[in-house]
């Protein structure tokens, strides 16, 4: 009767019921592993090819283990084209979708987009958000504990320098755009972040300056950066800038995230190092390279820890691989597998399901086509791959679903043309 109970909760709630579902587990003296539900529900969140033939949109996909496992439960058009969906992520609550619209700014449309997920099969756009007035091209997306997020906004409002860190509340009321006091930035201007992690219970956040967006377009020249800020959560300021050793100037600093609530963060770009940075050490800390991948262009380099930041993903676009680490110590990562995509495959946003046994990879990383500077498109498929119930390997045994693993956004729908997805996030 309880386990029955906390399962219909987990619907809407999945993170309150997962906390209940551990803290149940343990007073049974059973694993929390086992006892974490399965994720439900899939969202692609996808660019339309061509815009004469469909919209942007958000697809919804089953992944609840059984016979529907991969089937297409909705697409939420937004009636816009040229939005370049990036990122999306659900609240803790699982109340909101809120995605990323990284070229948005470009056509005057909104930089980012939130979908009320009341019925989480059937997401609504919402229209009635208010958007930040001073910075553009939103790009990654955390949860907050209250119910709402952070967004990274690489760039000011008309696409260049410096962007922004937005919060939204439980409510998805814009609460502000910080730095607020600019001044804080002279040492190094370049403010561009992509990727953010944030720590709440040592109440740091880190995020990465990648690019200048406007630089990408056809006519300006590419910049990158190669910078990290760590910021205090307490007054949402910057408390420490480092410049990542060794990383290309021709190819930033893309991702930052949590290990767990350990102090510690890692960070990556395209130049194939993973770093260790302690928030714990604050305006003293050294970002150090921890592992290498062993080739300085993968392009792209996008991580995913997994809950108790134990382990974590890395996915290589030029490599076409996903790399799995054991990060229990971690200053000393430990590659425990590597899933191996055919050439050309690509592999970009890696999203792990609630239990850990599933991840998606979106394989599309950016193709700015005729306008733009940067063309990696990978194949447009979202993967799915196993894990083995201790995290220590990729299962590759026969496929347990009718529906393939590979969902390719090609020929997903005849007489629409194709879609380019970039984020996916499980519920
Ligand atoms: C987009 O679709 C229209 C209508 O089918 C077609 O005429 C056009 O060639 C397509 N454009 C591209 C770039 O494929
Ligand atoms: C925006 O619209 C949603 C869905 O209709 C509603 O739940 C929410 O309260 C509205 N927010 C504001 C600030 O009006
Ligand atoms: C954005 O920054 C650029 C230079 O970095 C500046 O020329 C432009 O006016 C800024 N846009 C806005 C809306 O402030
Ligand atoms: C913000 O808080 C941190 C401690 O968390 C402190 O070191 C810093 O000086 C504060 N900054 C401002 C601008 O108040
Ligand atoms: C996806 O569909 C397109 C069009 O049918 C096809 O050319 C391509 O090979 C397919 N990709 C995969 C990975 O199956």
């Amino acid at each position: 009767m309880r386990a029955h109970a906390i399962g219909a909760l987990s619907l809407r709630y999945p993170t309150v019921a997962l906390t209940a579902l551990v803290l149940l587990a343990c007073s049974l003296g059973g694993t929390a592993a086992a006892s974490v539900q399965a994720s439900k529900y899939l969202y692609a969140w996808a660019g339309a090819q061509n815009a004469s033939l469909a919209r942007d949109s958000l697809f919804v996909f089953s992944v609840a283990p059984g016979p529907d496992f991969g089937k297409l439960l909705n697409t939420v058009e937004t009636g816009y084209n040229g939005l370049e969906p990036h990122h999306c992520r659900p609240s803790v609550t699982g109340r909101w979708l809120a995605c990323s619209c990284l070229l948005a700014v470009f056509s005057k449309l909104p930089s980012i987009i939130f979908f009320s997920l009341a019925d989480p099969a059937k997401p609504v756009m919402l229209r009635n958000v208010t958007l930040p007035a001073h910075s553009a091209v939103a790009d990654e997306l955390v949860a907050t504990p209250d119910g709402g997020f952070f967004a990274t906004m690489m760039a000011n409002a008309s696409g260049w320098t410096p962007g922004r860190v937005v919060r939204y509340d439980k409510n998805l009321k814009l609460l502000g755009e910080y730095p607020q006091d600019l001044s804080v930035l002279a040492p190094a201007p370049g403010f561009n972040p992509h990727g953010i992690g944030a720590d709440f219970k040592h109440q740091t956040m880190l995020t990465a300056d990648f690019l200048e967006p406007a630089s990408s377009l056809v006519g300006n020249t590419l910049t990158f950066r190669k910078t990290a800020r760590l910021w205090s959560l307490k007054n949402m300021s910057i408390i420490g800038t480092y410049v990542l050793p060794k990383t290309a100037s021709t190819n930033g600093a893309m991702d930052a995230v949590a290990i767990g609530n350990t102090g510690g963060y890692y960070l990556t770009g395209g130049s194939g190092y993973l770093y260790y940075l302690n928030g714990k050490h604050g305006k003293k800390a050294v970002p150090e390279i921890v592992y290498d991948v062993g080739t300085r262009k993968t392009v792209s380099c996008i991580l995913q820890p997994f809950r108790g930041g134990t382990r974590l993903l890395m996915a290589l676009f030029a490599l076409d691989r996903v790399l799995l680490l054991d990060t229990t110590i971690p200053r000393k990562p430990r590659i425990l597998d590597i899933y191996q995509f055919p050439l050309g495959t690509g592999g970009h946003v890696v999203r792990i399901s609630n239990d850990e046994r599933l991840a998606a990879v979106a394989t599309y990383f950016l193709e700015l086509g005729a306008v733009g500077q940067i063309h990696y498109p990978g194949d447009c498929t979202i993967r799915f791959l196993r894990l083995n119930a201790q995290g220590t390997q990729f299962v590759r045994d026969e496929w347990p679903y009718t529906r393939s693993p590979v969902i390719n956004f090609t020929d997903l729908f005849p007489g629409k043309g194709g879609f380019r997805t970039h984020g996916v996030a499980f519920l």
